[in-house]
């Protein structure tokens, strides 16, 4: 009744209802009516950093103190073909950063990180938490999974937002967010929040505003944090798919990557290092990132963390070893022109359509198949040129695939203008558009 009336909640309230809610003494119906009137009434600052602190606190807390040096995570809200982590987690760690990350599965159009790292054969993250904090000791990088206890409530809440219409109120996800980077033990934390057809934000000013409350929730509780807004109006890099997007990342750490998954890593990067203290400025840090890439200590790293964690690292240098799918098909354009858009939305489903994510928790993935994009925004194309190759293991699901990746470009006849990947950057103390 109080949120209702538009009142403030004390912190012991939220504290109250997150504890006894986690417990299972606060019914359903209760909740989903609060998550309403939040919906409506809006939490402050203090009331949304409050959330994340217990909903942080409602299950296990990761210590990362017994590893060396400042741990900076890095966070994506999520979009098609992000293949991210494979490149950046090596390159951060090569320049003496450590990288002590817990990834997941997940749902989605492709695999989680995770997934995508079992393209080398036998890979694993089951290790114990002291293998993991030696690893990152000795070699700046580990990969782990994420436990299920991490922010359990926040589990429970998610789920019910889900079925009452409010999971999009900027308090509610931004505290959701935060409360599972905060309870995994990072220092400093990097935000890339996609905007975008691909996004979860489709409006870029949702996604500013998104961006700038996780910001501000991250400095509150102590926790070094910067986010950086990025564009999903298409997928990012070629490749989508998990196989093929470990391919990408080994091309992009051997500085033979697309040019916009290239320019995401080194931007979110320098950031990291700046946070993690190795260099005053983001100059510095993206000259020591490109020097990373140029000698081949990222490409390197990539292998010595396979090799820490039982894959076969012979795969980075033969990356013809990873999976394969057995019907490879290219897409052709029907008309000449631009490309204006491409529904990202739509290549991920693809995506899922070709087996390269999961449904449900239950569905298993094929590592083998996925899309690779030959165009992008911007790019001219002539009629019955590839747009794009269809990487299959069924004829029935290739052609599906191919009808989806077709619809979703918009091909113009006037110039279309390449669109900006980076599109502001966040700090506890100011706001940058470009
Ligand atoms: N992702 C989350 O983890 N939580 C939300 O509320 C929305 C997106
Ligand atoms: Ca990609």
């Amino acid at each position: 009744m109080k949120k209702r009336n538009g009142k403030e909640l004390t912190t012991e309230e939220i504290n109250y209802f997150i504890e006894e809610y986690s417990k299972g003494n606060i019914p359903d119906y209760q909740v989903s009516a609060l998550m309403m009137a939040i919906y409506f009434q809006k939490m402050n600052k203090r009331e949304t950093a409050d959330l994340t602190k217990a909903m942080a606190n409602s299950g296990v807390t990761i210590d990362l103190s017994d590893i060396e040096g400042v741990k900076v995570d890095k966070h994506s809200t999520g979009g098609v073909g992000d293949t991210t982590t494979l490149v950046l987690g090596p390159i951060v760690a090569a320049t003496g950063v450590p990288v002590a990350k817990m990834s997941g599965r997940g749902l989605g159009h492709t695999g989680g990180t995770i997934d995508k790292l079992e393209s080398f054969k036998g890979f694993s993250v089951e290790m114990s938490r002291e293998q993991f904090v030696k690893n990152v000791n000795e070699k700046k990088i580990a990969i782990g999974g994420q436990t299920a206890d991490l922010a359990p409530a926040d589990k429970k809440l998610y789920a019910l937002r889900d079925v009452t219409a409010t999971v999009d109120n900027i308090s509610l996800i931004a505290s959701s967010i935060m409360s599972k980077k905060i309870a995994a033990g990072a220092d400093a934390i990097v935000l890339d929040v996609k905007t975008g057809s691909g996004a979860f934000m489709k409006k870029e000013e949702d996604s500013f505003e998104l961006a700038k409350e996780m910001v501000d929730i991250g400095n509150n509780v102590g926790r070094n944090t910067v986010a950086i807004v990025t564009d999903m109006d298409q997928p990012l890099g070629f490749a989508v798919g998990n196989a093929l997007e470990v391919k990408e990342a080994i091309d992009t750490l051997k500085g033979e990557g697309p040019e916009d998954l290239t320019e995401l890593c080194l931007t979110l990067g320098s950031h990291m290092l700046v946070l993690a203290e190795p260099t005053k400025t983001i100059e510095e840090a993206r000259n020591m990132l490109e020097d990373v890439i140029n000698s081949g200590k990222g490409l390197d790293k990539l292998k010595e963390l396979i090799e820490a964690q039982g894959g076969d690292p012979s795969y980075v240098d033969d990356p013809s070893l990873l999976p394969k799918a057995s019907i490879v098909q290219p897409v052709l354009a029907t008309k000449e022109g631009y490309v204006k858009s491409i529904k990202a939305d739509d290549i991920g489903k693809a995506a899922l359509v070709l087996g390269a994510g999961r449904e449900t928790k239950e569905s298993e993935i094929d590592l083998s198949v996925g899309i690779v994009l030959h165009k992008k925004i911007g790019d001219y194309v002539k009629e019955g040129e590839a747009i794009a190759t269809i990487h299959a293991n069924s004829e029935k699901k290739q052609k599906e695939a191919e009808n989806i990746v077709l619809k979703a470009y918009n091909i113009v006849t006037e110039e279309v203008k390449k669109n900006k990947l980076i599109k502001g950057i966040i700090t506890k103390d100011r706001i940058e558009r470009f």
